[in-house]
Order: C-alpha cells, then structure tokens, then sequence
C-alpha cells in the first residue's frame, strides 16, 4: 500500500520505518527539515534501541523515504497523522494546533477513498470534528482513530508487535471500508491473531487516555505506599513484590521511586483532566490530580533526604547524579523527575555534577546551567552524595567498592530502588532510598 505519515517524532518516524518494513511504500513528512535530513540518512534524531538498524534497512529497500513537501503524501491511499499533542502552557488541556494543522494540510491532497488515521494521543471528541471536515471538504474521504501505546525504548518492538490494535471506526458502510484499509495496511499483525478491538471513535480515543492514566495511578499507588512505607518503617519494596504476586494486582508498574515523568504520562492525565471538565464530568477524574500530587511529591521528598544526608545543608555539597532521562534506555528529558531533582538540588546550592548514557547532549542544550560529565566516575568524584535517579543497567552493575574509592563521602540515594542494597552497604556505603529504611 501507498502511505504517508504526518510527523516524525518518536511516533511518526518509528511507524513510518515499521509500515515500510511490514512490506508498504512509506512517505514520512515532516516539517523540520534537519529531521528529515537526519532520517533520510539513516540516522534517529533520538536515542532509540534498534531504530538506527530498522532505518538503515527499510531505506535500503526503496520502500521508505522522508520529506518537507506535503505534496509528496498526494498518491497515498492512508495517511497516518503522528503529530506531537504537547501540553498547553500555563494550562492543563493539550495543544491541538499541530494535529488540526496535519489534518488541514491533508485535506489538499485527499481524494475519494483515502483513509486518515490519527494515531496522535488527543482530547475525546476531536475524531469526530476531524471526521466532519475532512467529510465536509473531500466528500469520500474518512477518518479513522487507532491509538498507538509505543514505549519509548521499546518502540520498535512495540509497533511491530502490538499487544493489541483499537480501531475507532465511522458508522456503517464507511466503518467496513475503513476496517478493510487498516486490516490491509496491519495484515502482518492481525494474522498473527493480535487481538483487535473496534469501536466509535470516542472509545478509541479514550483507549488512550484511559490506559496512560492506569498506568499513572499504578505508580503513583505504589509511591503513595511508600510515603506510608517512610513514616511506618516498612519496606515498599517487599510489599510490592508480595502485593504483585496476586495476579488481579500483577508486579508490573509497581516500582516505587522517583515517579513518572515523560512526554506522555504526565502531559495525558492533565489533558484528560481538563477534557472531563469541559464535558461537565470532571468529578469522575478528580483523583488524577492526587495521582499527579503523589508523583510530584516524589521529586521534593527526594531532595529532602539528600539535604538529610548532607548533614542538614546542600549548600557547597558536591552531589553526583547518575541519570538524567526519564527513564533507562531513552536520551528523552522531558518532564524528567531525575532533571528536576538535579535542578532543584543546583538552585539550593549544591554542586551537582549529572551524567547520563544518552541524554547528555540534550541537557546541554536545553539545561545549559547544569554540568554534565561523561561518566559516573567523573561525577562522583569527590562527591558527599550519589544520586541515581535513573535506573540505567550501567549504574545497576556499578561495582560499590571501587566506585566508593571516588567519592568524599559513602552515601548513596537509590531513587528508583533499583540497587542491591546489601552490596552497597557490605562496601560501606550509607544506602537511602525512598518507601524504605536507612540501610
Ligand atoms: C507510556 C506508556 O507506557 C505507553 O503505552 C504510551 O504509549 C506512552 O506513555 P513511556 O512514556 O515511554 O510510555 O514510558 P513508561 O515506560 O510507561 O514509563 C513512564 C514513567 O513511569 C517513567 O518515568 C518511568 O520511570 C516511570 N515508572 C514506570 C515508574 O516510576 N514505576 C514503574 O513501575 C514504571
């Protein structure tokens, strides 16, 4: 099939290089021209295990290629939109102009027969607007919602082996047409006996919402145990591990720490949030914010117990933090709970020295005002306190004795519990972390 993609960010360029590999002929179209330079040679404008080898290898095909120039979607029969969908400033609802934007320039080069799939993260009812204009200006066309659910990190996998495809279809014959194009352009997946869902759109809209806000509450359930966990002496830790044993609860996302951050959990819940109240239901996501308070919390409770170990004062303290990404495997800072804390800890007067195995350019840039080095070595070096702040495998696999040979003083704060505390304090390291005593 013919496809063009709107937007290649992490969820465009990463579906357009997939759709190529499962056999289509992809136009990726973006309106950053040093992205699609980038793309074009092969090279992911972000850190993303395996993208690099999935570009080089569907370029070499012919099947895929990037461009500036919306004319290049004319011709093709889908055209996903994978626009960015940011948080509005100063408010809680999402941007929508990128979206709106895609879906207008899509409309010159739309003909009878042409199916749009929005796969961008929006506001529940803006489907079936986007559905009525592209009806009202190509009569023929039709929209259709399928919701993508890529982790970061694990994107590659995650689009080409989805746990599930939702489709959100218009009513009737157009709902058949419209399932006809998606089962075309995803028969390697729905062959496989993926398990397919199909509904209005309105449901696979909030499909989206709907699964990001559980995931928000799981963690922040685990983190408000473990401000239970501080002020009781228990370990949150063993009580995820024995809570998650029963199966309805599962041990997934019940990893207490610093929180969430991202891109997409924390902008999703505060979208979805404003959402419910511009429809008069906004009692029924109330608990959001307290989801959003427990994880905001996280952050300052972390820099609290770095100012305890510190001896009361992080004024002149020299403090190393490892991590910087929201999470491993990924070089994406926004709304980085590590960042913060490192922020936080620099504007109370510490030295902070940060280092992390990806993100480091992307904190030069947009965080000039912190010091990035290279290595954890180099960060710890002479350092009151260690803070690792994103589970990385390299700083899981620190060896504490010789890593304790650097620093002033042997104090390390595991903020996502991600250490062996018993090797940490066998080294003689004073080991904190959070939901769980001293060690
Ligand atoms: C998320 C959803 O998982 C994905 O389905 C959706 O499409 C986009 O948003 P992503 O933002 O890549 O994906 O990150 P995810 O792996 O979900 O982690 C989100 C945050 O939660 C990270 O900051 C992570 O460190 C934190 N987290 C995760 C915890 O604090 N504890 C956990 O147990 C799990």
């Amino acid at each position: 099939m013919k496809i063009s993609v709107i937007g290649c960010g992490y969820l465009g360029a990463v579906h357009a290089a997939s759709m190529a590999e499962l056999g289509h002929d992809v136009v990726g179209i973006d309106v950053d021209e040093a992205k699609v330079e980038w793309l074009s040679r092969a090279k992911a404008p972000f850190f993303e295990p395996g993208f690099d080898d999935l570009l080089a290898r569907t370029l070499a095909t012919g099947r895929l290629r990037f461009s500036t120039d919306f004319a290049d979607a004319a011709g093709s029969s889908v055209h996903f939109v994978c626009v960015g969908t940011p948080q509005k400033r100063g408010e809680y609802a999402a941007d929508m102009r990128y979206v709106q934007g895609a879906v207008e320039s899509l409309l010159d080069v739309l003909k009878v027969g042409d199916l749009v799939v929005g796969k961008s993260t929006v506001p529940v009812g803006t489907a079936a607007a986007l559905a009525a204009l592209v009806e009202s200006k190509v009569p023929g066309a039709l929209l259709a919602w399928n919701p993508e659910f890529l982790r970061e990190g694990f994107a590659v996998q995650d689009t080409l082996h989805p746990d599930r495809l939702v489709y959100g279809l218009p009513a009737g014959a157009d709902g058949d047409t419209a399932r006809a194009l998606l089962d075309e352009v995803y028969a390697t997946i729905v062959d496989r006996g993926t398990p397919k869902v199909e509904s209005d759109y309105a449901t696979a809209e909030m499909v989206k919402t709907a699964a990001n806000s559980f995931l928000a509450t799981k963690i922040s359930f685990i983190n408000a145990m473990a401000e239970l966990c501080e002020a009781t002496g228990a370990d949150v830790k063993l009580l995820a591990d024995a809570i998650g044993y029963d199966d309805r609860i599962g041990r997934k996302f019940l990893n207490a720490g610093l929180g969430f951050g991202g891109g997409c959990l924390p902008k999703d819940i505060r979208a979805f949030m404003a959402r419910a109240g511009e429809l008069g239901a906004d009692q029924a996501l109330t608990f959001l914010r307290e989801v959003d308070n427990i994880n905001m919390r996280r952050r300052i409770r972390m820099v609290e117990l770095a100012r305890e170990v510190c001896d009361g004062s992080l004024l002149g303290k020299r403090v190393a933090v490892l991590g910087a990404a929201f999470k491993p495997d990924s070089d994406d800072i926004r709304d980085s709970p590590a960042l913060n804390v490192a922020a936080q800890l620099q504007l109370q007067g510490a030295v902070v020295q940060v280092t992390d195995p990806a993100a480091g350019d992307n904190i030069r840039r947009n965080w000039p005002q912190l010091d990035v080095v290279d290595t954890p070595e180099q960060a710890a070096h002479r350092a009151d306190a260690v803070l690792v702040l994103t589970e990385w495998k390299q700083y899981r696999e620190l060896d504490p004795a010789a890593f304790g040979k650097l620093v002033k003083q042997k104090r390390v704060l595991d903020g996502r519990n991600a250490l062996d505390r018993e090797a940490w304090t066998a080294a003689g390291w004073a080991y904190r972390a959070l939901g769980r005593r001293a060690g």
